[in-house]
């Protein structure tokens, strides 16, 4: 889950590609470079240069960009083609050596990728055969060695050279390539992983994702798996398909701005995207109930009326915290349309015999539209027969491309690796999709749909009321800040809200949290309470009808000496005697409590990982995308 930026045109490329890379860096950001494309003028050795007296000059830092940014400064390099990367570690230790762009024997060529080259080492091995000296351990460099095979055995065609090298690679890539020999050129390809192009009056650009290019344009267009793009400085580009046949690809228009893309005067992306959940809700809801037909609509879903009735299996397939979003989504599915859900996490899927026949309904979740594993998922879903809705945050995006339904969840870019809008986004779309289901398998009415798209629709004022006034959370942040564990519990659609609470803790702030279903505590885990530590145990207890139970397992564990932290409904006083600390939010229906209940433990989460003086936006070891498996 590496960030790449690539750049060439008339205007100044260090600029580009460095704030391009500080805009990825939430996708890797363990070490960074750039290499740009020195003129003849700068360069002493135009012997050396291959005829067109051009040099590549590579800077490259172990650490996160700023440390790139002082050295390239200092370093005074400049030019008008360059690219550059910012790494998330997958093969060799994050290091200088190993930190990207990686060039070939001559230093005539320099390449940065983000995904994982599964055939490297047999690679290595016959280069080196050859003669090649590799300089670091990554997968990468062979690439970069290659190129320069194919460029002698094509004769000094560029293209022809990348072409040839992209038939010999599998797994997974996104590329950008220099030669110092075509100054003015940069190759870009991918395969399996993302890659958006765009052009503007100073140039042709490309890069992982659409931060690092929309203050330049808004038009972008994706390529096909190891097709090729080569850009050239007046800001043309060439598409050619992987047989090496020009193709003219389509244009997406970016919709988001860049100051959605800034932090917008909060003190981190966290902060300000957990803010944005009231508007997340709003637009991830509006317009979906048609008050003339007093019915949920879904014109995306193109399934026949009888092809609805027909479903009668559902597949929830994601990862991390959209999985989560897929355990509530079941609850609420199976309660109103009773078509029996599994919930996946999808790496077992992919790996997995899942019963599927073309009565099958595959629901894959993914924020990014990116991860390795969910693709996979899809793919072997459509394999199977089955109609596969995505839900994503980024349309464009690979799921896009692959499920025969994409589900917009409208959360706009979120850029903290934590997960929080677009949890929310998820919840709130699959709440609507499970009433859309019973709607049309004639399960609910049109007036209960429309009771409940009434009370969904006070959501984004409840989730206002709770962010005007965090103190509660924050107390019980403070006092929980220096656990060495803490155990989340709930019961029903609060048992999986509690999952997440509980990754969002761990994944920020580094304190071990797990969650359990109230009633599993006393088969074993309630040993983990700890009366000297008074173990913090998170208890999501909101008006449910499973609430006394909740009480009395919160009780249990008061008797053993844990913390307890409360998120119950406003008015519930008994909960006040039994917890230490007590988070009101407003009352809701229980099925609707997932996405209220979430808004503290995001809080909770974000006030104890700056109390541990952690990155809340860039977390140790994580990417915003995990698109390698
Ligand atoms: C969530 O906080 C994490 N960043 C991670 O678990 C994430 O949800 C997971 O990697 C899935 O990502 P996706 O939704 O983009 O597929």
């Amino acid at each position: 889950m590496c960030g790449i930026v690539a750049f060439t045109g008339t205007a100044d490329a260090r600029s580009f590609l460095l704030a391009g890379l500080a805009r990825l860096e939430y996708r890797g950001y363990d070490s960074a470079g750039i290499a740009l494309v020195q003129p003849q003028a700068a360069s002493q050795e135009a012997g050396s240069a291959g005829g067109t007296g051009a040099v590549l000059e590579v800077v490259r830092r172990k650490g996160k960009v700023a440390s790139l940014v002082e050295a390239v400064e200092k370093s005074g390099v400049a030019g008008t083609c360059g690219i550059g990367h910012t790494r998330w570690a997958t093969h060799g230790v994050p290091s200088e050596e190993n930190a990207h762009p990686h060039c070939d024997c001559s230093g005539r060529i320099a390449v940065v990728h983000n995904g994982i080259i599964e055939n490297y080492a047999h690679l290595k091995v016959e280069l080196i055969e050859k003669g090649h000296v590799f300089a670091s351990q990554t997968d990468t460099e062979v690439v970069a060695h290659l190129v320069e095979e194919n460029y002698e055995a094509h004769a000094g065609d560029f293209t022809e050279a990348v072409r040839a090298t992209v038939a010999q690679l599998s797994g997974s890539f996104a590329l950008a390539i220099l030669h110092a020999n075509h100054p003015d050129t940069i190759i870009v390809t991918r395969n399996d992983s993302p890659l958006v192009i765009g052009s503007y009056e100073g140039g042709a650009i490309a890069a992982s994702d659409t931060p690092a290019l929309i203050d330049k344009t808004r038009e972008i267009s994706y390529i096909r798996d190891r097709d090729l793009a080569v850009l050239h400085s007046d800001g043309s580009i060439e598409f050619f398909d992987p047989a090496g046949e020009p193709f003219t690809p389509a244009i997406y228009h970016i919709e988001w701005s860049l100051e959605q893309a800034e932090k917008g005067g909060y003190p981190d992306f966290m902060l300000k995207e957990i803010s944005e959940q009231p508007r997340v809700i709003r637009d991830t809801i509006a317009n979906r109930f048609d008050r003339k037909t007093c019915a949920l609509q879904f014109d995306e879903l193109p399934l026949t009326d009888e092809e609805l009735a027909d479903i009668d299996r559902i597949y929830v397939v994601a990862c991390g915290t959209s999985y989560h979003a897929g355990l509530i989504g079941k609850d609420l599915i199976e309660n109103w349309a009773r078509i029996p859900v599994e919930v996946d996490v999808a790496s077992e899927f992919r790996y997995g015999n899942p019963i599927i026949s073309t009565n099958t309904l595959v629901i894959a979740i993914s924020q990014s539209g990116e991860t390795a594993d969910t693709l996979e998922a899809v793919r072997l879903a459509r394999r199977a027969g089955a109609h596969v809705i995505a839900l994503t945050n980024v349309m464009g995006s690979r799921i896009t491309q692959e499920a025969q339904t994409v589900l917009n969840i409208k959360a706009n870019i979120e850029i903290a690796v934590a997960a929080t809008k677009s949890f929310l986004a998820q919840v709130a779309l699959l709440t609507l999709l499970g009433l859309y289901l019973a709607q049309e398998r004639l399960l609910l009415t049109g007036a209960q749909v429309r009771e409940i798209y009434g009370e969904m629709k006070q959501l984004p004022g409840q989730i206002e009321q709770i962010l005007s006034d965090t103190a509660a959370i924050e107390a019980a942040a403070d006092a929980c800040a220096e656990a060495q564990t803490a155990l989340f519990i709930g019961r029903g659609v609060g048992a999986t809200t509690c999952y997440e609470g509980a990754l969002k803790l761990k994944e920020i702030s580094y304190l071990h949290a797990e969650a359990f279903s109230a009633g599993e505590i006393k088969h074993g885990p309630i040993a983990l309470i700890d009366p000297d530590a008074a173990t913090p145990v998170v208890a999501v207890a909101t008006q449910s009808s499973t609430r006394d139970k909740m009480l009395a397992n919160i009780e249990e564990m008061k008797a053993r000496g844990a913390r307890i932290v409360a998120v119950a409904t406003e008015g519930d006083e008994r909960i006040r005697e039994l917890a230490d600390h007590v988070i009101y939010i407003p009352p809701t229906r229980e099925c609707l409590s997932p996405i209220t209940a979430s808004v503290p433990l995001q809080l909770f989460a974000r006030f104890i990982a700056l109390a541990r003086g952690c990155d809340v936006d860039q977390p140790r070891n994580l990417a915003k995308s995990v698109t390698v498996e």
